[in-house]
């Protein structure tokens, strides 16, 4: 008795101990695995759910990095997101990998100790835990579990630019939506598994009834290069064959709408009304495959998993003040020739823009100040800081003038000379 108690203790230390297999994780099991991940690195990061499922389960998300319970100015956010297919599994593991990595590598690897001390990553395993409670382990073609627990597809839920979205919001999308609104995230992942390619918005275009055509974004040359940057780290993605039954796509990465018009998508959503780039990330043909099969996938997907987080510190970032130096929130900030869907300064007055290396011009506007346009570049392997100061319409300064200087600080300027002349006349 005492043997077989002593043999279960030990089960359970050993347990406790081991590092995460590579085994598909249930809510249940999902939920301990963070629970513990958290209790074990609380300084780097903190768990959260973001809503509940249409079947009262947690939607819920790991944040990771020296910003996870603090807010570090101008550090970025990006999120990964997956399983919103729910029957699309592999995604889901694969970020629990990618959580097990990175808190493992901070304080170890310098490269990734930099970057959790200089980004904030929020990561959601599951947008769909009820399609996955339904899904058919080991079962590569099976749709059961795609949606959520009521039946509506995750995927064609979100409101649409191009055409009006009918169908009624989901809690797993309003959740979603909700958190968008409270984080400004520059840089996203959806990781699904029908295909093996890299896809970038625009996803949808006027009345496209279904009709294959490349739509292309303002910002088409930086989707496409992180759309690369994911394909050209993976072993097979890169080589553009798909799964042999679609495609061929040129390096592994397609225009969404040129693969085939959705609406109501994501990425779109992301990009169009919460200024972050998403790309969405078809990571295995099978929609299910077997365990055993896991540990490929890990190591065919984790150099492409970190060297896209990594493409969040490039292009611009910086500060909005007013004269007194105080953050201005909500300030539009666009880039010349790209101002079509612009970022708004968050509530700490900050920005970032995603550019490849170049020149542009940047242009700061918000109501009741005068907008400020200011030329800078863009080089490789750095993100430009760049702050902007605004200056309020109506406002008496002593700036120098620059030919718009208001009337107002002239007059007040021979009010100050007239009393300071009279002043000493009168001496
Ligand atoms: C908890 O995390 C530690 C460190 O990552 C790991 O060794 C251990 O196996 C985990 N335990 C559970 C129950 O997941
Ligand atoms: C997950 O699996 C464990 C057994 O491994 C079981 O006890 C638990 O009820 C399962 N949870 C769900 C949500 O299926
Ligand atoms: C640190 O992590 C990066 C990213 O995963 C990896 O490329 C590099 O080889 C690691 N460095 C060491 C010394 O292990
Ligand atoms: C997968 O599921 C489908 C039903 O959706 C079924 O017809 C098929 O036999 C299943 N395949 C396997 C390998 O279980
Ligand atoms: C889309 O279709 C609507 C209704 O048929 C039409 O009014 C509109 O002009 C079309 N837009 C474009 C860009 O083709
Ligand atoms: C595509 O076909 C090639 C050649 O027959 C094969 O080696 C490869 O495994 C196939 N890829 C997939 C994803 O089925
Ligand atoms: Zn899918």
């Amino acid at each position: 008795m005492i043997i077989l108690l002593g043999c279960l203790v030990l089960l359970e230390l050993s347990r406790m101990v081991a590092p995460l297999d590579f085994n598909y994780h249930n809510h249940t099991e999902l939920e301990q695995f963070l629970k513990n991940i958290s209790q074990q690195y609380p300084d780097i990061t903190r768990m959260h759910s973001i809503g509940k499922s249409v079947k009262d389960a947690d939607l819920w998300v790991i944040v990771i990095g020296e910003g996870a319970n603090k807010h570090v100015t101008l550090n970025p956010n990006v999120k990964y997101v997956a399983n919103m297919h729910g029957n699309e599994a592999v995604g889901r593991e694969m970020l629990l990998h990618l959580i097990d990595n990175l808190v493992k590598s901070y304080g170890g690897n310098t490269t990734l100790t930099n970057f959790l001390k200089t980004t904030t990553v929020h990561i959601m395993p599951t947008m769909n835990p009820d399609g996955f409670a339904d899904a058919s382990y080991g079962n590569c073609t099976s749709k059961t579990g795609r949606n959520n627990g009521v039946s509506y597809d995750l995927n064609r839920n979100f409101p649409d630019y191009w055409v009006e979205n009918k169908v009624p919001i989901q809690p797993e999308t309003r959740a979603i939506m909700n958190w968008m609104k409270e984080e400004q995230f520059v840089l996203s992942i959806n990781f699904q598994g029908s295909a093996l390619v890299a896809t970038y918005p625009f996803d949808n275009y006027p009345n496209a009834s279904g009709v294959s055509a490349y739509a292309s974004s303002p910002d088409d040359d930086v989707f496409r290069h992180l759309s690369l940057t994911y394909s050209k780290n993976h072993p097979t993605m890169r080589l553009g064959n798909s799964c042999n039954d679609s495609g061929p796509f040129k390096d592994g990465i397609t225009n969404g709408a040129l693969w085939y018009p959705v609406t109501g998508g994501m990425q779109d959503y992301n990009y169009i009304y919460a200024g972050c780039m998403e790309t969405t990330l078809e990571i295995s043909c099978c929609f299910y495959p077997t365990s055993d099969e896991l540990p490929g996938y890990w190591e065919r997907n984790k150099n492409s998993l970190i060297s896209y987080l990594m493409q969040v510190h490039m292009g611009v970032k910086g500060l909005v003040f007013d004269e007194n130096r105080n953050t201005l929130v909500g300030a539009t900030v666009a880039v010349k020739g790209r101002e079509q869907f612009p970022v708004k300064t968050t509530e700490y007055g900050e920005y970032w823009k995603l550019l490849l290396p170049g020149k542009y011009v940047l242009q700061v506007s918000l109501p009741g100040y005068y907008s400020v346009y200011k030329s800078f570049s863009v080089v490789s392997g750095t993100v430009t800081r760049m702050d902007v100061t605004l200056r309020e319409i109506g406002q008496v300064t002593y700036v120098k003038s620059t030919g718009s200087e208001p009337v107002s600080s002239l007059i007040l300027f021979w009010v100050v000379f007239l009393l300071a002349f009279l002043s000493v006349h009168e001496q």
